[in-house]
């Protein structure tokens, strides 16, 4: 399961070295964004984006609402368009914050497009609602947050003859994974246990997350319900960002070095979410990298992936169903 930087080393120094990311120009004229993590990096890049190709509302999903309103600020400087940018509470580590803010997003007239991007990268233990906080945050708010939102995208869609789409910001990195707590019998529990080591943390929770949104696409290609929902991964690539400011030295000498010579811009980055936000049909249940379809890493399609897919995601289910019980119904 290793195989680092990604599933294809050559694709990636090659992309990161030569190839330019397309320039986004296609208009979201009349439509409702939230883009999670959006106050820094590439989600505010990639909301600058959206408001400069004419969104109508672009919501910034934010935990600290003085650096929103900051992103708001410089967002609407460039842009030069105002009364588009609004600033929303949301904290990954609490679910009462995720039912809050899906709550309020319930309100809204319309909703086109939810990229799911806010992440963290910890390097030391630290519990967030019982559970280890990349889990809490990288995952299960992060799938709270999907299946709450989900019956507005869908509605979004019928109301106005369209496929919206819901997108997660996940990684190369899954493909440069061991994850061993795939063999015990309860994995999420597996991950809270003291003794498991943090390291890898970050790499294990794209991994679920992309396997999880596998399983989601298809569960919702089953579904009965009407209204179509384009579910994607996109990989942004390595980008020059601050997702790492936990990193201790020397680990943090060696990123510096790695952003001189090989990183993308979070503004080119901020394209790769953009890419993912057009959506269609053929982009359903991929993973996209460098703005177009790519390469999972060869244990997710493996018979041993697929059956981890169907395991993370019954356990999930079973999370979310205490967090919030009916909310798998959305499906
Ligand atoms: N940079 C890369 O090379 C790279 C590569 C592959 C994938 N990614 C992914 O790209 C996405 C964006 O990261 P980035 O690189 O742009 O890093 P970033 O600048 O650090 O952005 C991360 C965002 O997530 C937010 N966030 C963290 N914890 C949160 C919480 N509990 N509730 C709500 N928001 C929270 C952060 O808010 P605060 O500012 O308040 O902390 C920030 O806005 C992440 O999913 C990351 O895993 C990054």
């Amino acid at each position: 399961m290793t195989g680092s930087p990604g599933t294809n080393p050559r694709q990636f120094l090659a992309s990161h070295l030569f190839l330019k990311l397309p320039y986004p120009t296609k208009e979201f004229s009349g439509q409702t964004i939230i883009i999670t993590g959006s106050n820094t990096g590439m989600g505010m890049e990639a909301a600058r984006h959206f408001v400069r190709l004419n969104a109508s509302k672009v919501i910034l999903a934010v935990r600290t609402a003085s650096k929103g309103l900051a992103a708001k600020k410089s967002i609407e400087a460039s842009t030069k368009r105002l009364n588009v940018v609004e600033v929303w509470d949301l904290d990954l580590t609490s679910y009462d914050s995720v039912k809050a803010f899906a709550k309020k997003a319930k309100g809204l007239e319309r909703l086109d497009v939810v990229v799911e991007n806010a992440a963290v990268f910890k390097f030391d233990r630290e519990l967030k609602e019982g559970n280890e906080s990349t889990v809490t945050v990288n995952v299960i708010s992060t799938f709270l947050l999907a299946l709450l939102v989900l019956p507005k995208l869908r509605e979004t869609g019928v109301k106005h003859n369209k496929m919206p789409v819901l997108t997660f910001t996940g990684s190369f990195t899954h493909a440069d994974v061991k994850f061993p707590e795939r063999k015990a019998m309860r994995i999420f529990e597996e991950l809270n246990k003291e003794d498991v080591k943090l390291k890898e943390r970050y790499e294990v929770s794209k991994l679920i997350q992309l396997l999880c949104t596998r399983e989601l696409a298809s569960q919702l290609d089953k579904s009965g319900k009407p209204g179509r929902v384009i579910i994607s991964t996109l990989n942004p690539g390595f980008v020059a960002t601050s997702i790492m400011r936990d990193a201790k030295w020397p680990y943090t000498w060696w990123l510096a070095f790695l952003k001189v010579v090989l990183s993308r811009t979070p503004e080119e980055g901020g394209r790769t979410l953009v890419n993912a936000a057009y959506g269609g049909d053929g982009t359903h249940g991929k993973y996209l990298d460098d703005c177009k379809i790519g390469t999972v890493s060869p244990f997710v399609t493996s018979e041993e992936g697929v059956e981890t897919q169907k395991r993370l995601w019954a356990e999930l289910s079973e999370i979310l169903e205490k967090i919030q019980p009916g909310v798998v119904g959305n499906i």
